[in-house]
């Protein structure tokens, strides 16, 4: 059976793939610091698959300790979440972001090289284009400024990687650049569950609706879009987990045409600010508390993907809308 470590399994997107990993066939490991997370995520996914996963508790920026998983476990390749991702708080540690997320890749690498385990997949992000001129944002798209340091941690990361496959023939690696992950598996037995506050509008929503939050604020309505709040481009966690299996399938089929590949993962559609909380309402029955206030610094005004390679080339096509997204963060976060 093929063994993928996940490292940040425990984690929001890193939990949700290796359920569909698992139903996919496959055996995983994951390694998680819980510096985000927290180990009971573990009891959600085996009351969903039946299989305990093993964890090991380590920090990916230790490169001894990374290297013992490498000794103990015969890996067949990796999916590679583990970062630090909040963009508000990396303009205010940039250090901590450079380091954590930085470090750990290359230790991960550096084993990748040692142990010659030759399947690689990375998290990256939409936030590499920065404020992409032209929509949809295709992977050729060029990259702008990052707009903080956490998005320049992954237009880095990308780059590391792709200098790495140069020497390194045998090993394949793809950059898979998510938009907007949302929502929660249909158990509600798993979901996003960030140590800190989250930010990002979804959970903003549900912990509204809920009560632990008083009203929702919509950050600006005058943008030069159809409704005048912003555009992006949400992706179910369910849905971006199959991509992740079906990319991980490809390279061990060794499917890929270049070493070094990467793909965009969302819907390949906008969705507005307005739409989002007019679906939220929609699909669960709640009326939400909410109000237009002022932008919010650093927004791209709209960003959406395009799938054609996605779809073409791995055979992934997401089959799940904003209200299903709405829906299941909503039983989640209930
Ligand atoms: P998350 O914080 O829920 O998961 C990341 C996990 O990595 C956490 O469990 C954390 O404890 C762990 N981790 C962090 N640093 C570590 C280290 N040094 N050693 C070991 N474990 C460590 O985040 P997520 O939303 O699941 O994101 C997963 C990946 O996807 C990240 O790389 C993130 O940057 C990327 N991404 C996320 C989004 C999003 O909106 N959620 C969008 C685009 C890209
Ligand atoms: C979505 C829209 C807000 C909260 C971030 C990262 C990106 C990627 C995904 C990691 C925007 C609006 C939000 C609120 C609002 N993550 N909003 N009120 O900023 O598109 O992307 O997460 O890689 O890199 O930048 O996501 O969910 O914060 O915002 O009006 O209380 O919702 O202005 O238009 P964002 P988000």
């Amino acid at each position: 059976m093929k063994k993928v470590l996940v490292t940040g399994g425990c984690g929001y997107i890193g939990s949700h793939t290796i359920v569909d990993l698992i139903n996919n066939g496959f055996e995983v490991i994951s390694v998680d610091n819980n510096i985000n997370s927290d180990l009971k995520v573990l009891e959600g996914i085996r009351e969903i698959t039946g299989k305990r996963v093993k964890n090991y508790t380590i920090d990916l920026c230790d490169l001894e300790k990374t290297k013992k998983i490498f000794r103990n476990e015969k890996i067949d390749g990796i999916i590679h979440f583990a970062a630090l991702k909040s963009v508000g708080d990396s303009v205010f540690q940039p250090i901590q972001y450079f380091n954590n997320n930085l470090v750990s890749l290359l230790n991960v690498l550096t084993c990748c090289e040692e142990f010659k385990v030759n399947n690689f997949i990375f998290s990256s992000s939409c936030s590499v284009y920065g404020n992409a001129k032209d929509l949809p944002v295709m992977e050729d798209t060029p990259f702008e400024e990052a707009e903080c340091p956490y998005a320049r941690t992954k237009q880095m990361g990308e780059k590391i990687i792709h200098d790495f496959c140069v020497p390194n023939k045998d090993f394949k690696a793809i950059n898979l650049r998510y938009f907007n992950p949302a929502g929660a598996h249909e158990s509600g037995k798993i979901g996003e569950s960030s140590r800190n506050a989250p930010t990002n509008l979804v959970p903003v929503i549900t912990e509204t609706a809920v009560g632990k939050r008083e009203e929702v604020v919509v950050f600006g309505d005058d943008y030069d879009t159809r409704d005048g709040s912003c555009i992006r481009d949400y992706i179910h966690v369910m849905d971006l987990a199959n991509a992740h299996t079906k990319a991980y399938q490809y390279l061990h089929d060794n499917k890929n045409s270049d070493n070094c590949e990467v793909y965009n993962l969302g819907i390949g559609e906008g969705v507005s600010v307005l739409e989002a909380i007019a679906a939220f309402e929609r699909s669960t029955d709640q009326k939400l508390n909410y109000r237009i206030g002022p932008r919010r610094a650093g927004d791209v005004v709209a960003i959406y993907a395009n799938l054609e390679n996605a779809s073409s080339k791995l055979g992934w096509k997401p089959t799940r809308n904003i209200d299903d997204i709405m829906r299941t963060a909503w039983v989640w976060e209930q």
